[in-house]
């Protein structure tokens, strides 16, 4: 290997966040070569100073480090599979398409069965954040892998966070934090279906839909105390009282004739931990309510 090719990267994949990744690598002067299935878009990325691979095989030997960003890892064990073993020696593959955890260690252990030197990442920004200082992009699997690598992985996301040797900790603290985001965001768009129902526009709602949602990070801070410590005081809210709040959620997004799936979701989980007789319990309570799987 070269001088040139220890200090290059390939990427495999240009949809938006390939394309947004392999900017990244080209705006830090870093020699990029891309390949994408669609080979137009491998070519518009030559205007900003890439070389077009036009297969898969000659984009991994172009380079030390191979990011991978396909649509999901059936796609990434198809594309990476296809290639002879030898062109993974002396290289180390990047994934950061998104995954389950599950799917996460399979994809690992499939490529290390391969001899494939292998790293799993999990981007937690959109496209135009990709490169900036404020970026996070975490990772998982070999710590030494990660190590070797660091340096360029900042160019990707200014934090880059190893979280532990088993590949599946990227996906699972990635559908962790999409599942807190997805969650906030129906929320707010459930509340401003509802106060647009009855002529408050949601600009007007909106700084009292922040200054709640403010409240959450110290919120998350006890929940998580009591989660892992196993005991849900009720000394300062009761799981009972907080079910008539939930109560009155349900009831007004029925009366201004909304979807109300969300408010009798979270109405009937803390029903049941109530009728479990956890109405003195705090709302943390919730978790073991959760942990007893699908209600039927
Ligand atoms: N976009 C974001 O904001 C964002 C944020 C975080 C994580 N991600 C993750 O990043 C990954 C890529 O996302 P994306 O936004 O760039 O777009 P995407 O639509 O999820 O992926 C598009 C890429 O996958 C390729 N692809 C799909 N099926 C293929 C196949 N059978 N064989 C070969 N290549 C195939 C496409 O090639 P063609 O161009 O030929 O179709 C294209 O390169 C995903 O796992 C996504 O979840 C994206």
């Amino acid at each position: 290997m070269t001088q040139s090719q220890r200090a290059s990267v390939a990427v495999l994949g240009l949809g938006p966040m390939g394309a947004a990744l392999a900017r990244a690598c080209l705006d830090a002067d870093v020699s990029t070569t891309v390949w994408n299935r669609s080979l137009a878009r491998a070519d518009d990325m030559v205007g900003h100073g890439a070389t077009a691979a036009s297969q898969a095989q000659a984009a991994i030997e172009s380079a030390d480090l191979v990011v991978v960003c396909l649509r999901d890892h059936t796609v990434v064990r198809e594309v990476l599979g296809g290639i002879e073993a030898a062109a993974y020696t002396g290289r180390t593959v990047l994934n950061l398409s998104s995954s389950t955890p599950h799917e996460a260690r399979r994809t690992a252990k499939w490529a290390t069965e391969r001899g494939i030197t292998y790293l799993t990442g999990a981007i937690m920004v959109p496209t135009p954040l990709i490169g900036d200082p404020s970026a996070l992009i975490l990772y998982s699997g070999d710590r030494t892998v990660f190590e070797r690598h660091v340096g360029r992985l900042r160019i990707l996301a200014g934090t880059a966070d190893h979280l532990g040797e088993d590949p599946g900790l990227a996906a699972l603290y990635d559908v962790g934090m999409l599942e807190i985001f997805f969650a906030g965001m129906t929320s707010f768009l459930h509340a401003a279906a509802m106060v647009t129902a009855q002529g408050v526009d949601a600009a007007t709602f909106l700084p009292y839909a922040r200054q709640i949602a403010a409240l959450l990070p110290d919120t998350f801070l006890s929940l998580a105390r009591d989660v892992d410590g196993g005991s849900y005081s009720g000394d300062e809210d009761r799981l009972a009282m907080e079910l008539t709040a939930l109560e009155h959620i349900a009831h007004t997004s029925d009366e201004v004739g909304l979807d109300s799936a969300l408010p009798r979701l979270m109405r009937d989980l803390a029903g049941r931990a109530v009728d479990a007789g956890h109405g003195d319990d705090g709302f943390s309570r919730l978790v073991e309510t959760l942990r007893q799987g699908q209600h039927r």
